[in-house]
């Protein structure tokens, strides 16, 4: 079944604190991207991984491959469950991070980015493919290089699983029917990511901008459930 990850991006961490306290229960997952691990940093982490969330460490790295491998050794010691890195950071970068963790206990697993959930056609600097396209040869990367999964957006993900079945797929874009896409442009309902074989669906602003979030995640579960049910 897939799982719901809510994005924390908020201006400070009482504020995340706050938000964590009124989604604990239904949501399992959360996700700290740069704005609040800037703010709140490996305190944060642990403090939310206290209240028994799994941490999904959203920081996209994207650097020469000793300076990956050391920040991908660095969030595992701080015991984030998943994190990210760009496929476009080459072999190198990716097959550097997976060793840099390999001998460690705690494992956190390592998602590609492939092609920003904010691009649409011919936005993607120097890159003339189409979206899912690009996408789709870059998850084949992230699967030769032994990452654990890849980022991508609801509308690759049928084609991605279709050719490399044991890869993740974490989807964010994500935005329930009639609901702003803000700077999203690659979006899909929560229903029609999990039909179309998304493992994780990232969400954020449609839950945490609304007055009632609580309600918002339980009915995207609610869709998500729905969706499953209608594959089985
Ligand atoms: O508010 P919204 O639902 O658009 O948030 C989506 C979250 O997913 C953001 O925190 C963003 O950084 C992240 N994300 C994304 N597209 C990617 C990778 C991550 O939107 N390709």
């Amino acid at each position: 079944m897939a799982q719901l990850i809510v994005a924390m991006d908020l201006p400070s961490t009482d504020k995340a604190l706050s938000m964590s306290s009124v989604l604990a229960g239904s949501v399992k997952w959360l996700k700290i991207g740069l704005e609040l691990f800037i703010l709140g940093g490996p305190v944060l982490v642990d403090k939310l991984k206290g209240m028994g969330y799994n941490i999904f460490l959203d920081l996209k790295f994207y650097d020469i491959p000793n300076t990956v491998e050391r920040a991908v050794k660095a969030a595992a010691s701080i015991e984030a469950d998943m994190l990210t890195l760009h496929c476009q950071g080459g072999r190198k970068m990716c097959e550097g991070a997976k060793s840099a963790i390999a001998n460690m206990q705690k494992k956190p697993l390592l998602f590609g980015v492939t092609v920003l959930t904010s691009f649409a056609a011919g936005e993607m600097p120097g890159i003339n493919e189409e979206p899912r396209t690009f996408a789709t040869s870059l998850a084949g990367n992230a699967h030769n290089w032994g990452l654990n999964g890849v980022v991508c957006s609801g509308q690759e993900v049928a084609g991605i699983k279709a050719s490399y079945p044991d890869l993740l797929a974490l989807c964010p874009g994500i935005r329930p029917a009639g609901q702003a896409s803000n700077d999203q442009s690659r979006v899909v309902t929560p229903g029609q990511a999990v039909s179309s074989g998304a493992d994780f669906i990232v969400v954020g602003r449609p839950i945490t901008n609304n007055p009632n979030p609580a309600r918002a995640a339980s009915e995207i579960l609610c869709e998500m459930e729905k969706a499953k049910n209608k594959i089985q």
